[in-house]
């Protein structure tokens, strides 16, 4: 497969950010035509599980990835906090971030790297993320669940240092692999959902093998079945359009194993069931909550072909280029089966348009989501003096440097009014005061 080809998309993603070898693999974007729906499926079918660029080579030692010593398997205490992503779950019961399940951008680069091989970039846009809306910017920490015990102490711009279990509409969205749609589950988005397993699970059981084509259909249909179910259902840019689609595409992309002779990577049923915490057999499972692990023996993407920021906008443009019905933003207006969409230039005055995110054909996805932080900072609620020149300190060592030194449209109007037609959009769930996972 010419994974080249998917690239037709994404020319003003070819900025700072991107290695050499990531450019040079771009160099015949501008001849190349946005794909048909048709092309863009089998681009999409062709992918490897290492996302469009294959992973070549495999190197036993580099790959491994330790789950002894330091990095041996715990399940959470009580105190120690859990939440909606397996990935992060995993990492903490390894070691890979603090246990406590409380951490900072430096460690969540360095240990999902480690982990996971995630690459540096990607892992501190979602941390900082994290950190400004869900987190304590003064002291840079995030929690992966609910709040930590200090949250009392300090704000956080969006509901106190909240952490993202209880995140909805900020970094947790609707339509998830595993999770509920958070209003139909008294607002525990958080929690893995049995049934959602295994409906997911069954889709590679002929072959005991799951790929980022069948990921991107299922998000399709999870989609279309949050809006015929759920009347609070909601997109919003960042957790609707970005964090809950993309979350397919970790599962695939960063939970596959790899081996001399797959070096892209496959995943199997077992190590999809560790990854997520669930135990048994098809179709008798059982989450273990909390206890998501990374299972032994298991060998992560090369550090030579990181999961990056270039990687994660190509695989998102090719599932929207490929299902261009799963591309939600916009929401339920009026009870079930009433989506309406809202038109991104109408929300941006003009600045971004559906096609940046859909066909992704000018590239300006990365720089969309970086200047939506920043629109979203003072718009959020009214941070104190010091933790606004925090925030501000974050944005620019973060978030800013994702778009290297392309020329990002200015967003100089953001028009939130849009989202008051969606019941879903002030859908605020809190948490009970502690989401800590007993044993
Ligand atoms: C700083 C890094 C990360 C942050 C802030 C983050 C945050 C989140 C959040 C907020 C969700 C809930 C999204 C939703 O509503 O669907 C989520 C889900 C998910 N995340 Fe992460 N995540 C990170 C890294 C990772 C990594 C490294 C992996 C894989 C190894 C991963 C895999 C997933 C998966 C598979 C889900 C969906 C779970 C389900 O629906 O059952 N994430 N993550």
């Amino acid at each position: 497969m010419k994974s080249s080809i998917l690239v037709v998309a994404i020319s003003g993603l070819l900025t700072g950010a991107f290695p050499p070898e990531m450019m040079a693999m771009f160099s015949d974007i501008e001849a190349r035509q946005v794909p048909s729906t048709d092309a863009a499926q089998k681009l999409s079918r062709d992918r490897t599980n290492c996302g469009p660029t294959p992973c070549s080579g495999f190197n036993a030692k580099e790959q491994l990835v330790s789950t002894s010593g330091q990095n041996a398997y715990a399940s959470p205490k009580a105190g120690q906090i859990r939440g909606p992503c397996p990935g992060l779950n995993a990492a903490a019961n390894h070691g890979y971030l603090s246990r406590s399940g409380v951490t900072t951008i430096p460690e969540t680069i360095a240990g999902l790297s480690a982990a996971f091989g995630m690459s540096p970039e990607l892992s501190a846009f979602l941390a900082a993320y994290a950190v400004i809306f869900v987190g304590n910017p003064l002291l840079g920490t995030w929690s992966i669940g609910g709040p930590p015990p200090s949250s009392i102490l300090t704000g956080g711009l969006l509901g106190g240092a909240q952490g993202i279990s209880y995140s909805h509409n900020v970094y947790e969205g609707d339509a998830s692999i595993g999770r509920k749609d958070a209003y139909l589950n008294n607002g525990d988005a958080h929690s893995l959902d049995i049934k959602r397993f295994t409906e997911v699970y069954a889709l590679g059981l002929k072959d005991d093998r799951y790929t980022l084509d069948m990921f991107a259909q299922d998000f399709l249909k999870k989609s279309q079945q949050s809006i015929a179910t759920n009347p609070y259902y909601f997109a919003a840019p960042f957790s609707g359009t970005l964090v809950a689609p993309v979350a397919y595409n970790f599962v695939i992309n960063l939970m596959s194993n790899h081996s001399a002779s797959e070096p892209s990577g496959y995943l199997d049923g077992y190590n999809f069931k560790q990854f997520f915490g669930v135990s048994g057999d098809y179709p008798n499972f059982k989450w273990l909550k909390g206890q998501e692990r990374i299972p032994e023996n298991w060998y992560r993407r090369p550090s030579t072909n990181q999961y990056g920021i270039a990687n994660g906008f190509l695989d998102f443009a090719t599932n929207f280029a490929a299902y261009p019905d799963s591309l939600k933003l916009g929401g339920n207006t009026n009870g079930v089966n009433t989506y309406v969409g809202v038109n991104l230039s109408d929300l941006t005055g003009g600045a971004y348009n559906a096609d940046d995110l859909l066909s992704l054909k000018t590239g300006k996805a990365a720089c969309f989501y970086a200047q939506l932080a920043q629109v979203l900072v003072p718009d959020a609620a009214l941070p104190l003096v010091g933790e606004l020149a925090a925030i501000l300190r974050l944005v620019n060592k973060w978030i800013k440097p994702i778009t290297g030194s392309w020329d990002c449209p200015f967003i100089g109007q953001y028009d939130q009014t849009l989202f008051n037609q969606f019941p879903g959009y002030k859908y605020r769930p809190k948490g009970p005061a502690t989401n800590y996972m007993k044993q």
